[in-house]
């Protein structure tokens, strides 16, 4: 083992866990649900992607349980090899009849998504302008793809048109890629302002609709439909561990983009394909989603109930528009007690710190689901409540 390797990290640990940066991986112990254990302790859960309380679901987990004995549990290559299973086809289907567009392409994450889709469209030569708080995945497609990144500002319309008027005599392809729902303040892309913005200046158009989906648009069909802006869109890219309770990601659009992607993107051609489980799970999310809107309805009051008690007790919920809702504390140790404090009385809910957030921003993220009972949101209220003002965070 080499000594001064293993110093160089210490000392970088060392300094992560003085500065209240420093990450603690809990072990959860039960079934994913609005309360489940954690570390040996019963919580309320504020710290799910869950929305929609699918993850327990019975008729998923039976559809997954299916898939697996028809199909067994592996994917045994990549897609382009023999990863391709019926499920998978199938899934791909459903999910293009739900996102109202002609074709999808399963990925293995909305990260694998995110980071394989964008280098496999642009390149060097060509030009990204990319929202500054896009999440890490774009920024790492953006990253690879060799592109020149031209960051603007968040959500700020005026600013992506100051960016490409500067580069409106540079030929190459030209990009705009911004997030649906900003995953760490709960905020909106000004969306439909951005496409016709993008196509005043030739450039082609991405979201990431992973906070989207489930969440925004009829029966939660996401960022695109809540716009109205079928058609306009030419790279939609999702996650399916989110809403949809499952894993995986995808890339929706056009016939012809899907075909380029089975081509050229690198974890279509080079990482195995999503499970026969997975897959299966995921045709039974998009056929209940289908069916009814009555969790994507719930999410949004049990959403409405949290905040307004939230802000009532004095918290800052910040630019949240959306089910995520971050508690700006601000100095991330004191971001990190708070998170702990609660723990100790039944509430699970994490910090966040730089670099996942800017400094000075450290926050407390509390996702909200639409299988929390009012009583399970009341009792987190009072706790949060309560260990702020033992942290002198709040007055009283
Ligand atoms: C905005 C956004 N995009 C992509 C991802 C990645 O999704 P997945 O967890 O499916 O890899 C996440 C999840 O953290 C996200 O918040």
């Amino acid at each position: 083992m080499n000594q001064r390797f293993q110093e160089m990290m210490q000392t970088e640990l060392d300094r992560l866990e003085k500065d209240g940066l420093s990450v603690r991986i809990r072990t959860l112990e039960s079934e994913q649900g609005p309360a489940c254990t954690i570390d040996g302790k019963y919580v309320v859960n504020l710290a799910a992607n869950n929305y929609l309380g699918i993850i327990g679901r019975k008729d998923v987990k039976e559809a997954a349980k299916k898939a697996i004995d028809e199909y067994g549990v592996g994917a045994g290559a990549v897609k382009t090899i023999i990863g391709n299973t019926q499920l998978i086809v199938e899934a791909e289907k459903k999910l293009a009849k739900f996102k109202d567009v002609e074709a999808v392409l399963m990925y293995q994450a909305g990260l694998t998504a995110n980071s394989g889709t964008i280098p496999a469209l642009v390149h060097e030569g060509d030009i990204i302008f990319s929202d500054e708080l896009n999440h890490a995945s774009i920024i790492d497609g953006c990253r690879l793809s060799k592109a020149r990144i031209v960051p603007f500002k968040h959500c700020d319309v005026a600013s992506l048109e100051e960016k490409m008027k500067e580069h409106d005599s540079e030929t190459g392809t030209k990009m705009v890629v911004t997030d649906g729902v900003f995953s760490m303040d709960g905020d909106i892309a000004p969306l439909a302002d951005m496409v016709a913005v993008a196509k005043q200046h030739g450039a082609i158009t991405m979201v990431d609709d992973a906070h989207g989906e489930g969440v925004l648009g009829d029966h939660g069909r996401g960022i695109v439909n809540y716009f109205h802006l079928e058609g306009e869109v030419d790279v939609e890219v999702g996650t399916l561990s989110k809403a949809f309770g499952v894993v995986g990601g995808y890339a929706a659009g056009s016939r012809t983009l899907v075909e380029f992607l089975k081509n050229k993107s690198r974890p279509i051609l080079f990482s195995s394909s999503m499970t026969p489980a997975d897959a299966g799970a995921i045709v039974k999310v998009v056929d209940i989603l289908m069916e009814s809107d009555d969790l994507v309805h719930k999410l949004w009051e049990n959403a409405a109930y949290f905040k307004a008690k939230m802000k009532a007790f004095g918290f800052d919920t910040w630019r949240s528009e959306t089910p995520i809702t971050p508690i700006i504390i601000g100095d991330s140790k004191l971001a990190k007690n708070l998170s702990a404090k609660l723990f100790e009385r039944g509430v699970f809910a994490q910090s966040l710190g730089f670099p996942t957030v800017p400094q000075g921003l450290a926050r407390i993220r509390c996702m909200l689901c639409a299988s929390h009972t009012k009583e399970q949101l009341d009792f987190a209220a009072d706790m949060f409540h309560e260990a702020a003002v033992e942290l002198g965070i709040l007055k009283s």
